[in-house]
C-alpha cells in the first residue's frame, strides 16, 4: 500500500513537472523547440467519391477512399525536417483525370492548386490486369521551406482484373519514397472496363481475405473440439455399458 502511494505521489510529481514545463515551454516556445513527435494524429480521413467521365460522357474511372498523406518536409517555423499526417478533405478537394485504353489518371488538388496529387493507372493488354503503376505528389504548403515535389514511377499497387473493381476494407499503406506514404482507407476503385456509371463486381484484397481466414480457422478448431468431446462421450458410454453386462 505504502508503495503504491509512493509510486502515485511520485506520478503526481512528474505531472506536476511536466504541467509546469508545459506552461513554461509556452513562455519560452522560440527558445526551445519541441523534441516530441511533431505531429498530431489527423484521425480517419473522410471518404472521397471521385469520378472520371470519358469523352462519351459516362464514368471511366471510378474511386472511393480516405485518403491521408504522411509526409516529410523541411518546416520553417521549427526549422528542421518534420513529418507530418494530413487528411484529404473530399468536399475542399477537385478532381479530374483522363482514360485511354492501357492508361488512366486521376487528379487530385486542394488549396487553390498547391497540392496536387496523381494516380496513374496501367492497365496490361495481355494479361487484362491493371495496377496503381505510379504516383506523385506535388506541395507548396506555407510552413515547406522548399516546394515538396515527388514521383515514383515504378509502384504496383491496388492490382485487379480488367472489368472487376478493386476493393479493400482494411487500411492499407502506400509507400511512395522516403519522403512520402499514403494511407488509405476503404477503397474501391476500378480504372477501367466501366460499363455503367458504377463499379463492377469487386475483387477483395488479401488483407480482407486474411482477415476472414481468422474466424474461419477460430470456427474450425471449435468445431473439431466438439467432435473430440462427442467422440470421447460416446466411447465413454460403450465402455460403461460394457461393464454392465460383465457384472
Ligand atoms: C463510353 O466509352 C467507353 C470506352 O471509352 C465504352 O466502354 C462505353 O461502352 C461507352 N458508353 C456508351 C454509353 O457508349
Ligand atoms: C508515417 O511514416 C512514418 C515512417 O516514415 C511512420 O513511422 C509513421 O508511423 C507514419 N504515420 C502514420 C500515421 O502513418
Ligand atoms: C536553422 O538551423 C540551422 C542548423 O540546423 C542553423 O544553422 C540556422 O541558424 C537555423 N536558422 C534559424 C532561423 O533558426
Ligand atoms: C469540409 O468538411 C469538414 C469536416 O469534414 C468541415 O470541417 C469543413 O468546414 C468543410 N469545408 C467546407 C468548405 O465545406
Ligand atoms: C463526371 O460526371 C459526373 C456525373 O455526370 C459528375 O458528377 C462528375 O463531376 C464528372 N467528373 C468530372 C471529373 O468532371
Ligand atoms: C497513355 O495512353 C495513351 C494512348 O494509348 C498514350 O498516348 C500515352 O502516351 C500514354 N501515357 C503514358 C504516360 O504512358
Ligand atoms: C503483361 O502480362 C504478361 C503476362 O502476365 C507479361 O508477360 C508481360 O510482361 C506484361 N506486360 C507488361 C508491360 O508488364
Ligand atoms: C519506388 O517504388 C519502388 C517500389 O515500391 C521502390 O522499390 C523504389 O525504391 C521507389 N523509388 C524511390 C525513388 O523511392
Amino acid at each position: 500500500m505504502k508503495q503504491i502511494g509512493g509510486f502515485q505521489s511520485w506520478c503526481l510529481g512528474v505531472t506536476l513537472q511536466l504541467i509546469i514545463a508545459a506552461v513554461l515551454h509556452q513562455g519560452f516556445a522560440t527558445v526551445a523547440p519541441p523534441t516530441a513527435a511533431p505531429y498530431k494524429d489527423p484521425g480517419r480521413p473522410e471518404k472521397g467519391n471521385y469520378q472520371v467521365n470519358g469523352t462519351n460522357g459516362t464514368a471511366c474511372l471510378l474511386a472511393s477512399m480516405g485518403l491521408q498523406l504522411n509526409i516529410t518536409f523541411n518546416s520553417v517555423s521549427q526549422n528542421k525536417t518534420v513529418q507530418d499526417v494530413v487528411n484529404i478533405q473530399p468536399n475542399v478537394t477537385k478532381y479530374s483525370g483522363s482514360c485511354d485504353p492501357d492508361n488512366a489518371t486521376l487528379h487530385l488538388s486542394m488549396d487553390a492548386e498547391k497540392t496536387n496529387l496523381i494516380f496513374f493507372f496501367t492497365l496490361n493488354t495481355t494479361s487484362n490486369k491493371y495496377h496503381l503503376s505510379e504516383v506523385s505528389l506535388s506541395a507548396a504548403w506555407p510552413d515547406m521551406k522548399e516546394p515538396f515535389s515527388t514521383r515514383n514511377r515504378s509502384l504496383n499497387y491496388l492490382q485487379g482484373t480488367l472489368g472487376y473493381s478493386y476493393l479493400c476494407r482494411e487500411e492499407q499503406t502506400l509507400i511512395v519514397d522516403q519522403y512520402l506514404s499514403i494511407n488509405i482507407f476503404q477503397v474501391q476503385v476500378q480504372p477501367f472496363g466501366l460499363t455503367k456509371d458504377e463499379f463492377g463486381a469487386a475483387e477483395e484484397c488479401q488483407l480482407d481475405e486474411d482477415d476472414m481466414l481468422i474466424p474461419i480457422i477460430v470456427g474450425a478448431a471449435l468445431a473439431g473440439l466438439v467432435l473430440i468431446v462427442l467422440l470421447a462421450y460416446l466411447i465413454g458410454r460403450k465402455r460403461s455399458h460394457a461393464g454392465y453386462q460383465t457384472i
